[in-house]
């Protein structure tokens, strides 16, 4: 039984989160709220550069920018030699896969198995790949919830698969796929996973090894809390012992005699020699507080609040296009009529803050769905059903004008 947060935490996460004090934050899994103590982190550094030079602030903060590594394994439950910092969730996705590429484990004839609604980044490189490279992408069907039919997605592994790469929350909706069963098919057919779980990091307990993925991308700005221009690789093990990177500097590899180098044993192999530490810190600091939460906390109250809004939306009389059977904070739905981004502005005036998904992002599950522009409303442990109630009363409002 989880020990639910508290309604005096929640004024306490709230009182120490500015943004909060203005505007109705429903945009989380665009960009969270930063707390005070994670922008803090950030200008110290930033002037601690100003006052004695960048190269030597990294020197004087070196045990701390150390310990980001452990803050973000620790929020997958993974070890600090398996993580890479990088610049976001598709630095670290593109790292992964074309990693996977270049060790010619993925080329000429092999095929990918994903999913409907993996990311439209993700698909853009299928079709780079395909164009390039020669492989094909196939698509896991769903089952009759939404998410990844696992049966069906182990009927399509054939000695062509070269890969498996799941979005496990896509982005235009509350579904979670079932990222361990697939994990499992995986690794009984020994084929690469690779797991876009730039969603869900920060908002759940996700245990790599119990997920059994061989890469999984994360991002800092969203459910972590963290600053933007942030995210990290995970790799396995037995990923390190094969894989090269597809581009690699002399951070990832030392070079060792005019004409040879030497990659770096761990997962730092993916990383570039440049980093904002100050943004590194804030990730770090970020990772530390929702892991000082309670990741299973955290996600039983996203959970609550995601669920209580659909049923407020579905009690006013707005459809509810999020899909699965285990679903996480992003709700999303449309006003009949009203242009998704009209609305969004509408909100914005009133002082909440929304997203729209649009149909490019997730391109196979809104063509297959035939989705509109949605309004995508995603919660975090931080806001209130005070908050929900307010959104839900200015869609009604919104939707009577005409
Ligand atoms: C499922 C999914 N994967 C990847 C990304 C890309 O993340 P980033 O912008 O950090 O590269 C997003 C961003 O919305 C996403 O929703």
């Amino acid at each position: 039984m989880t020990n639910a947060i508290t309604q005096s935490e929640v004024e306490e996460f709230r009182n120490r989160t500015p943004g909060c004090a203005g505007r109705i934050h429903l945009n989380n899994a665009g960009a969270s709220l930063m707390t005070e103590t994670v922008v803090a982190t950030q200008i110290g550094y930033l002037e601690l550069e100003a006052d004695i030079g960048g190269y030597e602030a990294a020197e004087a903060r070196a045990d701390d920018i150390e310990s980001v590594y452990g803050s973000c394994a620790g929020l997958v439950g993974a070890e600090r030699h398996q993580i890479a910092l990088v610049e976001n969730a598709t630095v670290a996705w593109l790292q992964a896969f074309h990693s996977v590429r270049l060790t010619r484990e993925l080329g000429e004839g092999h095929t990918i198995i994903t999913s409907e609604a993996d990311y439209g980044a993700n698909f853009v490189a299928y079709l780079h790949a395909r164009d390039h490279f020669g492989t094909e992408t196939v698509v896991a069907p769903c089952d009759e919830s939404g998410a990844v039919d696992v049966d069906a997605l182990a009927g399509l592994i054939d000695d062509r698969t070269a890969l498996i790469a799941i979005t496990h929350a896509p982005t235009n909706g509350g579904l979670v796929n079932p990222a361990a069963e697939i994990g499992a098919v995986a690794a009984d057919a020994g084929v690469p996973y690779l797991l876009d779980a730039c969603q869900t990091v920060g908002q759940m307990a996700i245990d790599v090894e119990a997920i059994g993925c061989d890469f999984l991308s994360a991002t800092g700005r969203k459910y972590i809390r963290g600053p933007r221009g942030t995210g990290f690789l995970f790799v396995s093990d037995a990923m390190l012992d094969r894989m090269q990177p597809a581009m690699l500097d002399h951070h990832g590899a030392s070079w060792t005699a005019v004409d040879s180098y030497r990659i770096r044993p761990d997962a730092r192999r993916y990383e570039n020699w440049e980093f904002n530490y100050a943004a590194v810190l804030g990730l770090g600091r970020a990772a530390d507080e929702a892991l000082a939460i309670g990741l299973d906390r955290i996600e039983h109250r996203v959970v609550e609040l995601a669920r209580s809004l659909r049923n407020r939306l579905t009690a006013a009389g707005f459809p509810v296009y999020d899909l699965g059977r285990r679903r996480c904070g992003l709700v999303t739905t449309a006003i009949d009529g009203h242009p998704a981004d009209e609305v969004e502005a509408e909100l914005a005036r009133r002082g909440i803050n929304i997203s729209v998904s649009a149909p490019e992002s997730t391109l196979v599950d809104s063509t297959r769905r035939k989705l509109p522009p949605l309004l995508r409303l995603s919660v975090h442990y931080y806001n209130t059903d005070a908050e929900l109630d307010r959104a839900v009363n200015a869609l009604v409002d919104i939707a009577a004008t005409r």
